[in-house]
């Protein structure tokens, strides 16, 4: 039976360091937290980001701009906010509504201030292992298996799914730490054959219980940055959590895994941010 790896407590102790750090060096950090329209699931992600700020001691702005917010006022509000020395970190939620340029507004923030770590400047240290901002949830995922004591150097990583956000930082993150990265997406042909060679399989398609037994390889690490609800309600993963447990040796849960770190991680980068 595999260890779940318990991203909740993790993520905690990674936002009392934080909140330790803004106590004892009193740092006095500001994030601007900017969402246009009123998707659900940014809102509930939105509000998270802000009782982080809260509990840790990060002053938060909030911009909450209505769904007909046109590019040029989006644009205009972030080029105020990287002026203002007295905000350290923005982050704009996305998705963004379709009148806007997503890419646009991504390399618009300064990367002084890119707390999400999607600039294009981030995104280019991050792959010559200069410092920047990195992408908070694999970031997060790097945590998760150093904080388990889960050796990564000389291993085989597989990461299933090529995003901007997730996938493609991923692998950047842990070729830094020594593994042999590859990487699966939609046209990977023989995806079970690629998938079983895995020490560490990362997945993070976006596809409710994908990822079965014949995926895995006995004794894999399994890391599930999926998150889904079922016809019950019922939270699930890319990963189907009772069929993968019983072969793998660790496993993050959905919820209670992954998605607590993004927000920890967030927050770490904003301390960093001052
Ligand atoms: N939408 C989904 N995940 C994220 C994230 O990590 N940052 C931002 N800004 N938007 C998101």
């Amino acid at each position: 039976m595999a260890k779940r790896i318990d991203g909740k407590a993790i993520s905690a102790r990674v936002k009392d360091e934080c909140r330790e750090k803004v106590k004892n060096e009193k740092l006095d950090v500001t994030l601007a937290v900017i969402q246009v329209g009123n998707n659900p699931a940014s809102t509930v992600y939105v509000g998270n980001k802000k009782k982080a700020c809260e509990y840790i001691g990060i002053h938060s702005l909030s911009y909450d701009l209505p769904e007909e917010t046109t590019e040029e006022e989006l644009l205009a509000l972030v080029e105020k906010l990287n002026q203002d020395d007295a905000v350290n970190g923005i982050l704009v939620q996305l998705p963004l509504p379709s009148q806007i340029n997503e890419d646009k507004v991504i390399q618009t923030i300064s990367p002084k201030k890119d707390v999400d770590g999607f600039h294009p400047q981030s995104v280019g240290a991050l792959c010559i292992g200069q410092p920047g901002f990195v992408s908070c949830t694999p970031a997060g995922i790097i945590q998760l298996l150093k904080r388990n004591d889960i050796e990564i150097d000389g291993k085989e990583c597989v990461i299933v799914g090529r995003s901007n956000i997730v996938g493609k930082p991923m692998a950047l993150l842990m070729l830094r730490e020594n593994a042999t990265v590859t990487v699966c997406h939609s046209h990977t042909t023989n995806l079970k054959e690629v998938t079983k060679r895995a020490d560490i399989l990362i997945v993070a398609i976006g596809k409710p219980k994908f990822i079965t037994r014949e995926y895995v390889k006995e004794g894999a690490v399994v890391i599930d940055v999926g998150i889904h609800r079922n016809e019950n309600g019922k939270l699930c993963g890319d990963v189907d959590f009772e069929d993968v447990e019983p072969i793998a040796s660790a496993i993050t849960p959905v919820p209670g895994g992954v998605g607590p770190m993004t927000v920890a991680m967030l927050m770490n980068n904003c301390v960093e941010a001052k």
